[in-house]
């Protein structure tokens, strides 16, 4: 692997050479409010054949196997005893990432986790050495930078639209997710808060378009110690908050650019989500990096011009098909367990420097993944399960 050669285009020696075919079986951990999504999307991909849906609660993994026709539900042990499973889908709150992850790499299957990659550095670390050592994956959330919308955005700024990227500024700013998630108590722990919680959309993008980040400065502060869930059936329980709700940060990024980046569940004027760069020649407006599709603005001396999205919108899911199909191609996964592990490290020195009142250099480095083709099609199927003739 040479330096500097951007994901997605690398070859993994040996990884093709006597590797399984056809569609990939995929196992799913985690049946809550997320999973709704993936299972939409996966079962509507013929790459990839969703298998087993498993959660702590049985009867909630059960249930959700039924509304989308999966023929395997029940415990995680069943789930990773399945050897038609190649890739697991870890849909667990973020405490249990990290664990989880750890127990599908020991039953030899390929990891696709939410959001955050884990709680901390060393647990992060430790997710992705198991990997290399057994040979296996871990690809992390979010793919949203791989939908048309994004993908648009990010090939614009790569041919050149902008000149060269210099600012950057992303703001994501609501009252908090407490009003709509039924146990949303995750999202105001370890894990959550709106740095973790909506940090990796923006900060990836940000990766995307800048590099590697290479130092940040921050500060935080809460609103409310308490807050009370506003849905579902546990509406009006109160629960602790144990993170800080906003964060402010100036990031610099090892290219010399920077941005600045606001992400906070305390506030009450709610502004559409935000993503805009200036470079030498212009400035560009991303779409919202929550989701898949979406308009791109581009501003230049020679005038506005707005980019819809070019090639088919897919949504949540995508990377687990795009990490499908590297599997079976050799190549690296774009949404890769590096890039996770990178934004995972800007999070962390950023909530260190809002603690320790100054910078903090971020140790970790990645490289930019390559854009996908303009016909990169989630709906067709690519693999095949016959084996090529035999010379
Ligand atoms: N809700 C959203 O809109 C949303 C959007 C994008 C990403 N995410 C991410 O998806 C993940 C899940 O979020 P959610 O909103 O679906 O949460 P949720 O609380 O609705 O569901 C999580 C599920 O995981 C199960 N679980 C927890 N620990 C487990 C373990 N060790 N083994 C097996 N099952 C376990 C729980 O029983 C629960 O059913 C989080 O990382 C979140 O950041 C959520």
């Amino acid at each position: 692997v040479s330096a500097g050669a951007p994901a997605g285009t690398r070859t993994r020696a040996g990884a093709a050479a006597g590797a399984k075919r056809g569609p990939l079986g995929v196992g799913i951990i985690g049946a809550g409010v997320i999973s709704a999504q993936y299972l939409r999307n996966l079962t509507g991909f013929p790459d990839v054949e969703v298998l087993f849906v498993a959660d702590l609660d049985v009867a909630r993994a059960s249930a959700r196997a039924l509304e989308f026709g999966i023929p395997g539900h029940g415990t995680v042990a069943e789930l990773l005893a399945e050897p038609g499973i190649e890739i697991v889908v870890n849909l667990t709150t973020p405490a249990a990432h990290a664990e989880v992850g750890l127990q599908i790499l020991a039953a030899g299957k390929h990891v696709w986790t939410e959001k955050p990659l884990a709680l901390d550095l060393e647990s992060g670390r430790r997710l992705l050495d198991a990997a290399t050592d057994r040979g296996l994956r871990v690809a992390s959330a979010p793919d949203t930078f791989l939908g048309a919308g994004l993908q648009t955005g990010l090939r614009a700024v790569r041919r050149g639209a902008i000149g060269e990227p210099l600012t950057g500024l992303a703001l994501f700013q609501s009252p908090g997710p407490e009003a709509w998630h039924p146990n949303p108590e995750f999202l105001f722990a370890a894990g959550g808060g709106p740095l973790f919680d909506m940090g990796p959309y923006y900060l990836t993008l940000l990766v995307q378009v800048f590099g590697p980040a290479a130092r940040v400065t921050a500060s935080a502060s809460t609103s409310k110690a308490r807050r009370a869930i506003g849905s579902g059936p546990r509406a009006g329980t109160e629960f602790e908050v144990s993170v800080p709700t906003h964060h402010s940060a100036l990031i610099e990024f090892a290219g010399g650019a920077s941005a600045l980046a606001v992400f906070s569940f305390q506030a009450h004027l709610r502004r559409s989500p935000l993503v805009e760069v200036s470079g030498t020649d212009g400035s560009i407006a991303f779409p919202d990096p929550n989701q898949f599709a979406g308009d791109t603005q581009l501003a230049t001396a020679g005038g506005d011009e707005t980019l819809s999205p070019a090639g088919p919108v897919s949504g949540r899911g995508t990377g687990v098909l795009e990490l499908a199909r590297a599997i079976r191609s050799g190549a690296t996964e774009r949404a890769s367990g590096a890039l996770g592990y990178h934004v995972l490290d800007i999070m962390v020195s950023i909530s260190r420097s809002a603690r320790e009142g100054r910078p903090v250099d971020v140790a970790s480095t990645v490289d930019r993944a390559a854009t996908l083709p303009e016909d990169w099609d989630p709906s067709a199927a690519t693999l095949t399960r016959e084996r090529e003739p035999r010379h």
